[in-house]
């Protein structure tokens, strides 16, 4: 029965990926036929990541952050921000992620200075505002921890299409988290511009950055 359910749980993990992955190109498709000149996209194709201008990702919310203050997006109005979305008892996945945030953050240097690195967890459950507020200190002095009420949560995570679910792992005696990995860079007017994954490193993940925040 444990069994059974894990594995409908990693497939249905399994798809959802795909449609994240498909609704991905789908975006990309769009944004190449709409801009009317595939030939330039081409030949200006981003170092990293993927184009993200004009596909439905992002939107309002309202949320906590890491000191306990409501905040919405227009608190970021005018500022760049880099987002993740996992949990803070994630081994591994999550720490990488952000880890490397921070080095794109380091190599960015003074350019990054309107760049803001953005933590949601998944798990508004045990991610309160002061574990929270721990756990983003260790990565970046700059980087925004966002958690919420589960309903609060939910609606973010259907805005920018992350997918995450608990897990029953025997080998843990906390529960774990399924989730899609990806980190997005939304400009200044909260507009979705890359979409980055575990493919890309923070050397890329900065070439991209910059040559967006030159555009601008
Ligand atoms: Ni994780």
């Amino acid at each position: 029965m444990k069994q059974d359910k894990k594995k409908r749980v990693t497939r249905i993990a399994a798809l959802c990926l795909l449609g994240v992955f498909l609704g991905t190109v789908s975006a990309w498709n769009q944004v190449t036929s709409d801009n009317g000149s595939a030939s330039v996209m081409a030949s200006m194709e981003p170092a990293a990541g993927s184009a993200l201008a004009g596909a439905d990702i992002g939107g309002p919310f309202t949320l906590t952050d890491h000191n306990g203050n409501a905040v919405t997006e227009l608190d970021f109005a005018g500022q760049y921000k880099l987002i993740y979305f996992g949990f803070t008892f994630c081994p591994e996945i999550c720490p990488t992620a952000l880890q490397e945030i921070d080095v794109t953050m380091k190599i960015l240097g003074v350019m990054g200075k309107n760049v803001t690195p953005v933590f949601v967890t998944t798990d508004p459950e045990r991610d309160t505002p002061e574990v929270m507020r721990d756990y983003v200190e260790l990565f970046n002095p700059r980087m925004v921890g966002l958690t919420g009420t589960p309903e609060q949560i939910m609606a973010m995570q259907e805005t920018y299409r992350v997918y995450a679910a608990k897990t029953d792992n025997p080998d843990f005696s906390e529960y774990m988290m399924n989730h899609s990995s990806y980190i997005y860079l939304m400009g200044p007017n909260d507009e979705p511009l890359t979409l980055f994954s575990d493919e890309d490193t923070p050397q890329t993940m900065a070439v991209e950055i910059k040559r967006v925040l030159q555009q601008s």
